[in-house]
């Protein structure tokens, strides 16, 4: 599959200015990617300007929510002009086991990953640098197929389209709503899948969440009782000194970055437990201070220290390390290896080769 670089792409590029104000998601890079996927097979790439697309108003996304998406991160350090991609094939495959939960074709390495590297090359001189920053990937796939009969559609888009992103909480902290009425995933459910219908479902929790003034929804299992992730995020604690966090399953996301923190936290001899813990239970720790610290982390938030537990009854569980001493070593420790600062013993970091001149 290759990837044809339009010429307006180009001009685009040439006219784009880094604002200094990032934020999360706010500016978007001025290229993307557009692949199609007809007769069975994913047609070449091309690279355009960013900018609105055609949608048959019957395209089955539109109506049946057959979508699934990636966020993912490219890095440019201080000290180095080129750029990384932080296990970029993790996301490929996880990309993939969600194409085949929703019933959607998947991706070989080479059709994800090239227009991936060819938009990451030619964005490289607008990754920001500073620490934390970096140019946030958005892969994703929607059923184009037009029609209303509810079936898997035949034909699929394929975008990638990027945004240079500073934090994603302005705080340095966030409270979270423990979530007592809806639920977020089931067995047997889609949960694991990184489609929209989760998220979708996950908004009006959002908008309890801001009327009571906290940051994020803690998400309960379907007994509403072992809790199990943030909206967009993984969920630790620290529980009588070992780092904790509930075991993947088909009800949460098996998050990259909680999976990264959980060989960095072995690598350094910090005992690890991977369970269940009643959200009950929790409170009652955090009151006794044997859970002293909990974080969320994904691609956008990093590691983002939590401060405290709210319901909707306004009751409050303060942590005591709110300020979440473990997170923010954690945080600097998989900060250093993504922007190529620390040694990466592990291989998670991708070099992408420069684009050529234009
Ligand atoms: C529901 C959910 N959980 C967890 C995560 C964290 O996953 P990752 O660390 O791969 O970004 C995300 C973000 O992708 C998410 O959307």
């Amino acid at each position: 599959m290759k990837t044809h670089i339009h010429p307006e792409a180009l001009s685009a590029l040439k006219k784009f200015k880094l604002p200094e104000d990032l934020a999360f998601g706010k500016v978007l890079a001025p290229i993307m990617i557009v692949a199609n996927y007809v007769d069975g097979k994913w047609q070449d790439a091309d690279l355009l300007p960013y900018g609105p697309i055609t949608i048959e108003p019957t395209a089955k996304v539109l109506h049946y929510g057959q979508e699934i998406f990636e966020g993912m991160k490219a890095y440019r350090s201080e000290t180095h002009s080129k750029s990384f991609m932080f296990r970029p094939l993790e996301n490929w495959k996880r990309f993939n086991k969600s194409a085949t939960r929703m019933g959607m074709p998947e991706m070989s390495e080479e059709e994800f990953m090239g227009p991936l590297n060819t938009l990451v090359s030619y964005l490289t001189p607008f990754i920001p640098r500073r620490k934390g920053e970096s140019l946030y990937l958005r892969p994703f796939m929607f059923a184009t197929e037009q029609s209303l009969g509810i079936k898997p559609s035949d034909t699929f888009s394929f975008m990638i389209v990027a945004s240079p992103v500073g934090s994603y909480f302005s705080g340095g902290t966030i409270s979270v709503l423990i979530e007592r009425e809806f639920t977020r995933a089931a067995p047997g459910g889609m949960g694991a899948a990184k489609t929209g219908g989760n998220y979708a479902g996950s908004l009006i929790s959002a908008h309890k969440v801001k009327k009571i003034g906290a940051n994020q929804t803690l998400w309960l299992d379907v007994h509403k009782e072992n809790v199990q992730e943030l909206s967009g995020m993984n969920f630790f604690m620290m529980i009588d000194g070992v780092l904790t966090t509930p075991p993947v399953s088909d009800t949460i996301l098996d998050g990259i970055t909680r999976k990264s923190i959980l060989q960095l936290a072995k690598d350094s001899g910090i005992p690890t437990a991977e369970k269940d813990i009643a959200v009950n239970e929790l409170k009652q720790l955090i009151k006794d201070q044997r859970c002293t610290e909990a974080f969320a982390c994904g691609t956008a938030a990093i590691i983002t220290p939590i401060d405290s537990l709210v319901e909707e009854t306004g009751e409050k569980v303060m942590l005591k390390d709110g300020n979440g001493p473990m997170a923010m070593k954690l945080r600097n420790h998989l900060l250093e290896i993504q922007e190529g600062k620390l040694a990466d013993t592990h291989g998670w970091v991708t070099l992408v080769e420069p684009a050529p001149e234009f």
